[in-house]
């Protein structure tokens, strides 16, 4: 299996957002993912694709993962495409077509995924799985960062990868929330290759030291190394 860490950049300082990225791309991360918050999918608000075009401009070249908990959801899509999203994942209750949305990121030219939240059936997988890039599920209730982890989630997981494998798909299954060197082999032992983690990442080392999420990720690292 080919293991993906993806640090969420809500937990990074968003004062100094490029150099956070850079830093934590340096240290080993594989994928930037980028947590999009409306006030209304959601209670909380964060950053739209003017900071995602900027993260571009700045140098980052390794994917970008839009996750989208905005509602509606298409109006914005074209614009994360134009400012350089790789993959873009909407929640299905956020688009009132799901297909229609699916295939507008693809023609927009981003990999599509869908996010399923803790107490979200995934019967939608069952007409959508070969369209998609990414199965994303939420191991807590999206809208902020440092919650713990809803164990149920693995059993989802674990449904989601036999569905992957009995199609032979080429789909990610990356998961999103409480996710630390504690629980990251747990984890991947349920069938998950991605894995998003921001507190975790973020909070590590001291904000002085350009090498602080060395540790962090060689940790994460470690324990898939034991899958
Ligand atoms: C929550 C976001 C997550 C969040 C994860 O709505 O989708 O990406 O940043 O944060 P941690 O890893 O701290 O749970
Ligand atoms: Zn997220």
């Amino acid at each position: 299996m080919n293991y993906r860490i993806a640090p969420s950049i809500l937990s990074a300082n968003f004062a100094k957002l490029g150099e956070e990225v850079d830093n934590v791309l340096k240290s080993g991360a594989d994928i930037v993912h980028f947590d999009v918050m409306d006030n209304h999918y959601v209670p909380n608000l964060t950053i739209g694709p003017l900071v995602c075009e900027a993260l571009r401009k700045h140098g980052v070249t390794a994917p970008i993962d839009v996750h989208l908990m905005v509602k509606p959801v298409d109006r914005i899509v074209p614009d994360f495409a134009k400012a350089g999203a790789s993959y873009i994942t909407f929640h299905p209750e956020a688009s009132e077509h799901i297909d229609r949305t699916i295939a507008l990121i693809r023609e927009t030219g981003c990999k599509p995924g869908l996010v399923f939240n803790p107490a979200t059936p995934l019967d939608v997988l069952e007409w959508t799985l070969d369209k998609i890039d990414m199965v994303l599920l939420m191991s807590v209730n999206p809208g902020f960062g440092g919650q713990k982890f809803i164990p149920h989630v693995l059993d989802k997981a674990r449904q989601v990868r036999k569905m992957i494998d009995a199609r032979k798909l080429d789909v990610s299954l990356e998961i999103d929330g409480g996710v630390g060197p504690a629980n990251i082999r747990e984890v991947a032992q349920a069938g998950v290759d991605t894995f998003v983690a921001g507190s975790a990442v973020f909070g590590a080392g001291r904000e002085s030291d350009p090498n602080r999420y060395d540790s962090i990720i060689a940790a994460l690292r470690a324990e898939l190394a034991k899958v």
